[in-house]
């Protein structure tokens, strides 16, 4: 008979996190820069029936696959970050913050482009106007030869490549095709886990595994995804089109459908928890799933641990990360789901 839930210690879920430390994964994607200017509101302009903000404070933070990196990072893993850039302040200033961090990258530095930025202008605990300066367009040929040379160069030296799309230039047909050529050149073959943008969701075919959300997961597979019959169909669906060996839907507070394969599919509830702030957690799922994947945890596991890593960071407000020690005290406090079989 088939096994209808699996069950882990908490002893045992908790023994796997020393084993994230040191672990290297290659990250590719759109690194953003969040801008956060902070200051007061206390009269109206004379120009025009708008908000005066005067302007106290200034904080910058790596945002979009930057925040996957600082996950890796904070969980004691090794990430080497390869994304575009343009060639102005916010390029260096992503560079000072990767720095800081002490995350090795690659830049692809454009003229003429913008280095993605969204500047948040707050007065008090208000949230008045965000500006973004972004340019979507793909990137060109050139760029896309040095981008997949930077990749070319550091594939052999990791087993784990995440794909943190967010639908900023760095990923296309051209770009996957190609990504996938190369793992498949390379002696390594790194797992590749793809974080999915909507309008991107044909062209991720052949890789390890995407971490769609509900939303993704129902708009790349045109079905809806309410019960959970709809989200098996919608996830079968997605593994006729793309092809992929494993699929991870991430489902907000139900936690997450794990597909091992088309016909063996498990769910992951979270476990009950005061929720701030969702932003942010499914940066924090790839990266501890592909941290995992890297120390050779299975997958159940590595998933496990990525749910537990999430139910973390939502109760944080703002992108928060999870540290091992943080990590180990929630799993043996019992953040530790039955994990029910679904299909
Ligand atoms: N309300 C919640 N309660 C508990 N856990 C949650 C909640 N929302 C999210 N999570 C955890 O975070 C994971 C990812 O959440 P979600 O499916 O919302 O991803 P997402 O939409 O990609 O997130 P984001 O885009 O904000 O980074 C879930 O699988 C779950 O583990
Ligand atoms: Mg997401």
């Amino acid at each position: 008979m088939q096994e209808q839930e699996k069950r882990i210690l908490p002893q045992t879920l908790a023994g796997l996190v020393p084993g994230l430390a040191g672990k290297k994964v290659l990250l590719v994607g759109d690194v953003m820069l969040d801008e956060y200017l902070t200051g007061d509101a206390e009269r109206i302009s004379p120009e025009a029936p708008v908000p005066v903000v005067r302007v106290f404070g200034e904080r910058h933070v790596l945002g979009g696959a930057g925040n996957v990196a600082r996950n890796l990072c904070s969980l004691g893993g090794i990430p080497h970050v390869v994304c575009v850039t343009g060639t102005g302040n916010g390029a260096e200033r992503m560079d000072s913050l990767l720095d800081k961090e002490g995350i090795e990258r690659s830049f692809v530095r454009i003229a003429g482009r913008k280095t993605t930025c969204k500047t948040r202008v707050i007065a008090g605990r208000q949230q008045m106007l965000r500006i973004d300066r972004e340019d979507t367009s793909p990137i060109g040929a050139d760029a896309l030869d040095e981008l997949l040379d930077h990749v070319a160069r550091h594939l052999e030296a990791h087993d784990v490549l995440i794909v943190s799309d967010y639908g900023k230039g760095v990923v296309s047909q051209a770009f996957m095709e190609r990504l996938t050529a190369l793992r498949d050149a390379s002696s390594a073959k790194p797992l590749i886990l793809v974080d999915p943008k909507t309008p991107n969701f044909r062209w991720y075919k052949r890789v390890f595994m995407l971490t769609p959300n509900a939303k993704e997961t129902s708009e790349g597979a045109n079905l809806p995804v309410g019960t959970r019959e709809e989200i098996v169909a919608a996830g079968q669906a997605i593994f006729d089109s793309l092809h992929c060996e494993r699929l991870l839907t991430t489902l907000g507070p139900r936690g997450m459908a794990l597909f091992e394969n088309r016909q063996t599919v498990w769910h992951i509830p979270t476990m009950a928890q005061e929720v701030f702030d969702v932003t942010g957690a499914g940066d924090t799922v790839i990266a501890t799933a592909s941290l995992s994947l890297a120390a050779g945890h299975s997958l159940l596991e590595s998933c496990m641990l990525a749910n537990c890593a999430a139910g973390i960071v939502v109760g944080h407000v703002g992108a928060a990360t999870v540290t091992p020690a943080v990590l180990t005290k929630a799993i043996l406090q019992g953040m530790v789901p039955v994990v029910e079989r679904w299909l």
